[in-house]
């Protein structure tokens, strides 16, 4: 659909009548007076839409598949128009500070098991309470596996967390390029289903505009949770793990007059284009219970209770409300005394174990574990664009 057509079903929709569509986000304009809800990724969305409706999907997978450190050389055997995008796309913006991301990448480390705490239980559930995101991806493919969809959405933080990220040697750069082709098949195959159409408030998804508001649940949400449970940081960390993610939005297909050049900035968008977006939907519960339920698979050493009420303290009652999870009072005032307490610990601020500390500690390891295994997998979950949506 051309963005003229989009456009015209939008005030279709508001002439009608239909608040779901008229409000469905809130306006927004750059700069330069551009709505970053009317941008997508334009070259893209046209290759990877070629390749998906001519049947080449399978074979580009398979050629993509050794590809993964980011100063390789392009695979052979790709399609030339697929070819020279990545050629073009697979690469640093200029205004990349390689200083910065090094600091980023020694800030990852040095901060590694609060940064898989908050993206793995506050982002990784908020993702749920984000109806656009999660009707996206219940509807597509990975919806119906959100096991594997987890793992490989853990390969994005991890290869974004490890020391070399950014480097030649490191695999962030291609996974962002690879993950960019998925959202362009997304983009063309999700209005095909007509689950989605019947959910949706939108024409097409993913958006410009609706991947700033993921990276408001990531990075701007981790780094003013890590300012409220006083982490210490430098002001130099702070910026530099804004400029990792300036990165790697960049390298999503963001453009660049839409990306906040500061926190205050990203607080600032975050509060207008997020936070009043949150809301349950029947997708989202379900998918929030798959996430929460993989721990009976994976043992963390906590209970189910704790859990849930650990995902409470972080994303706040409103939202375990919408989710339906179970209260455990006992492990509420556990967490809610022993975790500041647990941190003020580690951090050298107290000077003796509080308690619950081995509870937290224990969690924290399995947490880690987790990542570092690239989730359930002992084998690196390969990043594949997708061929059709959810079946069913
Ligand atoms: C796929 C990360 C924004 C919906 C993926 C994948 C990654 C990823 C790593 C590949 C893993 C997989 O195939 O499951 C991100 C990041 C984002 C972002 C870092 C922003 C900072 C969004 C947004 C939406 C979305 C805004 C929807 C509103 C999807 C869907 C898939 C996907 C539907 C494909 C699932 C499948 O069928 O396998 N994303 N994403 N993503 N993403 Fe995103």
């Amino acid at each position: 659909m051309s963005n003229l057509s989009r456009r015209n079903a939008l005030s279709l929709g508001v002439a009608l009548g239909l608040a779901s569509v008229a409000s469905a986000v809130p306006a927004w304009a750059s700069a330069a007076g551009t709505d970053p809800w009317w941008v997508w990724d334009d070259e893209a969305d046209n290759l990877v839409a070629g390749l998906v409706d001519s049947g080449q999907v399978p074979a580009v997978n398979t050629a993509l598949r050794p590809w993964l450190n980011n100063g390789d050389p392009l695979p052979a055997g790709l399609p030339a128009g697929l070819a020279a995008h990545l050629q073009q796309a697979n690469r640093l913006p200029s205004w990349a500070d390689r200083a910065k991301l090094r600091r980023a990448a020694d800030f990852n480390r040095r901060k590694d098991t609060y940064l898989f705490v908050l993206y793995g239980l506050g982002s990784g559930i908020m993702s749920t309470v984000i109806p656009r995101e999660a009707r996206s991806v219940y509807w597509s493919a990975g919806g119906a596996a959100m096991q594997d969809r987890a793992a490989k959405t853990f390969t994005f933080g991890y290869d974004l967390s490890e020391q070399n990220a950014f480097e030649p040697s490191g695999q962030f750069v291609v996974t962002a390029s690879k993950t960019r082709l998925v959202h362009a098949a997304v983009r063309h195959l999700l209005p095909r289903s007509a689950h989605w159409r019947a959910a949706a408030d939108e024409q097409v998804p993913i958006s410009n505009g609706d991947i700033l508001v993921t990276f408001h649940s990531l990075g701007t949400f981790v780094h003013r949770k890590l300012l409220e449970w006083r982490v210490p940081m430098s002001a130099a960390d702070e910026e530099a793990f804004l400029h990792q993610w300036q990165v790697a939005i960049h390298l999503l297909g963001v453009r660049d007059e839409f990306i906040p050049q500061t926190w205050a900035e990203a607080d600032a968008q975050s509060a207008r284009v997020l936070t009043p977006l949150l809301a349950p939907t029947t997708e989202g519960k379900e998918l929030a219970e798959d996430l929460l339920g993989l721990t009976a698979q994976i043992d963390l050493g906590v209970t189910r209770g704790f859990l849930n009420e650990f995902v409470r303290y972080v994303l706040s009652d409103a939202v375990g409300d919408w989710l339906g999870l179970r209260r455990d009072y006992a492990a509420a005032v556990l967490v809610r005394t022993g975790w500041p307490a647990y941190i003020a610990f580690r951090e050298g601020l107290l000077p003796i174990a509080p308690a619950g500390f081995f509870v937290f500690d224990q969690f924290l390891r399995a947490l880690a574990m987790l990542f570092l295994n690239k989730g359930t997998s002992p084998t690196s979950t390969p990043i594949t664009i997708p061929t059709g949506n959810r079946p069913g």
